[in-house]
């Protein structure tokens, strides 16, 4: 069996490759390595740069460097696997409003290259959207508790409005771009029988993130209370989501390849995972035993301050749920970046509340 793994270089795609090699697929990392919010972090250095390539290629894993908005090469790459899991995106909000155009060529005419791809070679197919795609209509219904939001009910279904600025917020590109995905990912499932599916995903961390302000936060929280940097929240740190660990979140890829329903899924931590950001910089600092400097800044615009997926349906659908709760997953997080240290040697302190 061979799976073609599109963003297979970054954070979440080198844990879909991982696992897949591990069940002895024949795995292709299809990246082309832009990686533009690592450069924005202090730490994008070359070594850090090709560090996902490298333990992947120690893992017998084929890493192309191509991309998504280039058809013709996601067809020839495509041709003879049984599976794509896509994953490469433009993923960070505050680019999608800095530069609406990469962020439409990557998120939007790259998954339709993706589905297309998929359609031609009839392999199924499951894409990562986001739980942005809801918008922030969601902060409108917040009261405070303690260090966090809280809300009736809890958890998101997939049946609520999405796409709604509310109140309390804007829209952005990304939003769009992730939605336009799932639509088209939607139509490809009704009009030609593909099997398809967008995985809403939550805030996912682990090993392997270089977590920098725009993309990664718990992972931004680890490294800079590691590298003694003052760690921004935007906004007053109640934020509340239902954190994701790096295996849980690839382990749903697995899960529908084995039971491939087409379908719009919630993939969170669910309630049992809920921490919010001031909660997870003290966790952090537990686990470290260093407490973070902590400087607050404003609110950004379209950031959602409250996340917690139901995860019913993707259970019932392909029998998937989480299973690492946050203090095991932050631990192992700080493990290898401890372990890791050295990569960090020539990173620079830089905040986007610049
Ligand atoms: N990490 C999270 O918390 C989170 C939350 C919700 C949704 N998601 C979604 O999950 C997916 C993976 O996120 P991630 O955190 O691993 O991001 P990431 O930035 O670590 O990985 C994305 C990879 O895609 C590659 N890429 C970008 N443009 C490309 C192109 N045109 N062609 C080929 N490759 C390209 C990048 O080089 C990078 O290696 C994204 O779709 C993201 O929107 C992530």
């Amino acid at each position: 069996m061979k799976i073609l793994v599109t963003g297979g270089c970054g954070f979440l795609g080198s844990h879909v490759c991982e696992l897949f090699r591990a069940e002895g697929w024949e795995v292709i990392a299809y990246d082309n390595m832009t990686k533009h919010e690592l450069l924005r972090t202090g730490f994008g250095s070359s070594a850090v740069r090709d560090y996902n390539a490298n333990a992947l290629r120690s893992m017998g894993v084929q890493v192309a460097v191509a991309d998504v908005r280039n058809r013709e090469q996601l067809l020839d790459h495509a041709s003879g696997c049984d599976f794509i899991a896509h994953t490469a995106a433009q993923p960070a909000m505050t680019i999608s409003w800095e530069d609406p155009d990469l962020d439409f060529t990557t998120n939007v005419v790259g998954t339709f290259n993706v589905l297309t791809s998929a359609r031609q070679h009839g392999v199924p197919v499951a894409s990562c959207s986001s739980v942005h795609v809801y918008g922030p209509w969601i902060n409108d219904t917040l009261e405070e508790a303690g260090t966090r939001f809280v809300r009736q009910p809890v958890a998101i279904r997939e049946s609520d409005p999405i796409m709604n600025g509310g109140h309390s917020g804007r829209l952005s590109p990304l939003h769009a771009s992730k939605a336009s995905g799932e639509f088209y990912t939607t139509a490809f499932a009704d009009m030609f029988g593909l099997k398809a599916a967008s995985f809403r995903y939550t805030g996912i961390y682990g090993p392997r993130q270089f977590g920098g302000e725009d993309h990664g936060w718990v992972a931004n929280f680890a490294l800079r209370n590691f590298l003694g940097w003052p760690t921004t929240i935007f906004g007053t740190g109640k934020q509340l989501r239902d954190i994701l660990y790096a295996t849980d979140a690839a382990a749903a890829f697995l899960a529908y390849q084995r039971n491939p329903v087409p379908g719009t899924y919630n993939i969170g931590g669910g309630p049992p995972n809920m921490i919010s950001l001031v909660e997870c910089v003290d966790l952090i600092g537990r686990i470290r035993n260093q407490r973070s400097d902590v400087k607050f800044g404003p609110v950004r615009d379209g950031d959602l301050s409250y996340f917690v997926c139901d995860i019913e349906r993707a259970r019932s659908a392909f029998g998937w749920q989480p299973r690492v709760q946050p203090e095991e997953g932050v631990g192992k997080l700080i493990q290898w970046i401890e372990a890791n240290g050295s990569l960090f040697g020539e990173s620079v302190s830089v905040s986007s509340a610049r």
